[in-house]
């Protein structure tokens, strides 16, 4: 008997910071201070440190830390923001939460991020922001975005949920433009054992006004100047990134470890396409995105092998019946439309040995011969 393949295994991370998480959560039990207790404040300190900026507004996911960023900024009917069509949902259903047009331009068909040479033509005078997605743990074309927005007077909101701890250029993902959003989902490079997320920005005035919207809005207790949400992160959830947080430079390191030992294993194999990275950057591999020609017989063989693989995405947004209707799309999306039908992603996370990666790609050349 092989061992079993894991896609992403929480389990071995559990074994090696076991005592680091069960002391920080039985702290938080012993003081009992479950929402706002000063493991909050702690981690948003440490955070922000990370990311290089000055103010980290934890809260209660990724999607909200987007939600709430857009409702700091006041972005809402009549307005478009301009985004990835070949991303998660959240990224485009925060924009039409708040009664903004999400607007979809194309993605490079390698790195699988927004083309910055699409995105000027997609601005109007209703655009008010530009969401890139840093997908899979790699970083967009952040300074050349930066430069068109601050020319069209536009913000950059990073989704950075997956993309926590990469490196872009001399700056860390979150601290790339004028806001960034991290998810703290379980499966993210940095996971929390729950939902959780952060917002990060250097700008004290939309810092505020994030801090505020997290807690309805309140100025001070009960009394609302703003219409917010309840959008706190718990204090046991910042309590296990604590505890993660002390090993997540040298899981990064395994990271970019097990994704190189995929390049060297796949090198040369002309069936499957490798994901690219930009030279001045790396990718945190939230996941190690292939592309194939007839996935689904490949996903097929590979399950029979005994290995796991996942589809990040098999429909882009515009194709998605929630938002077909209520999307702009600027040019073409043919990049979006064609990776959504030939990604697959292969199992991946900061304790994956040598051996299991051969085992996947073993079956992985067999299934694409
Ligand atoms: C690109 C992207 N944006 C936003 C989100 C939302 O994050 P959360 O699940 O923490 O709400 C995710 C999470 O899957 C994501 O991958």
């Amino acid at each position: 008997m092989t061992d079993k393949i894991e896609f992403i295994d929480l389990k071995s991370q559990y074994a090696a910071l076991r005592d680091n998480v069960n002391a920080r959560i039985q702290a938080v039990l012993d003081h009992g201070q479950y929402i706002m207790g000063p493991e909050v404040a702690e981690l948003e300190k440490k955070l922000a440190a990370y990311a290089g900026v000055s103010h980290c507004i934890t809260v209660s996911s990724g999607t909200e830390a987007l939600l709430i960023s857009l409702m700091a900024l006041g972005i809402g009917p009549g307005d478009e923001v301009i985004t990835s069509p070949f991303t998660f949902a959240a990224t485009a259903e925060v924009i039409a939460l708040v009664g903004a047009t999400p607007v979809f331009v194309d993605v490079e068909p390698d790195t699988c991020n927004i083309d910055i040479r699409l995105v000027e033509q997609a601005i109007t005078e209703r655009t008010k922001a530009i969401m890139p997605v840093s997908l899979y743990g790699q970083v967009a074309d952040m300074d050349e975005l930066n430069s068109l927005a601050t020319e069209h007077g536009l913000v950059v909101i990073e989704d950075a949920a997956q993309s926590f701890g990469a490196s872009y250029r001399d700056r860390r993902s979150c601290g790339v433009s004028q806001i960034g959003c991290a998810s703290f989902f379980p499966s993210k490079p940095l996971g929390c054992y729950g939902d959780g997320g952060a917002i990060f920005s250097n700008d004290d005035v939309f810092a505020e006004a994030s801090r505020e919207i997290r807690v309805h809005g309140q100025e001070r207790r009960y009394y609302h100047t703003r219409i917010g949400v309840g959008g706190r992160m718990d204090t046991i959830q910042c309590a296990v990134v604590l505890a993660k947080l002390e090993r997540f430079d040298w899981e990064i390191e395994q990271r970019l470890l097990a994704g190189q030992r995929y390049f060297d294993m796949l090198a040369g194999n002309n069936n499957v396409s490798l994901p690219v990275v930009r030279s001045d950057r790396n990718c945190v591999w939230a996941q190690f995105t292939v592309q194939v020609d007839g996935r689904e017989a490949v996903i097929e063989a590979l399950k029979a092998a005994g290995v796991p693989t996942a589809v990040h995405y098999p429909i882009p947004l515009h194709w998605q019946p929630a938002y077909k209707d209520m999307c702009r799309i600027s040019g073409t999306l043919a990049h979006a439309e064609q990776v959504a039908q030939r990604v697959m992603s292969l199992p991946m996370h900061p304790y994956i040995s040598e051996a299991t990666q051969r085992r996947v790609v073993g079956a992985l050349i067999a299934a694409v011969r």
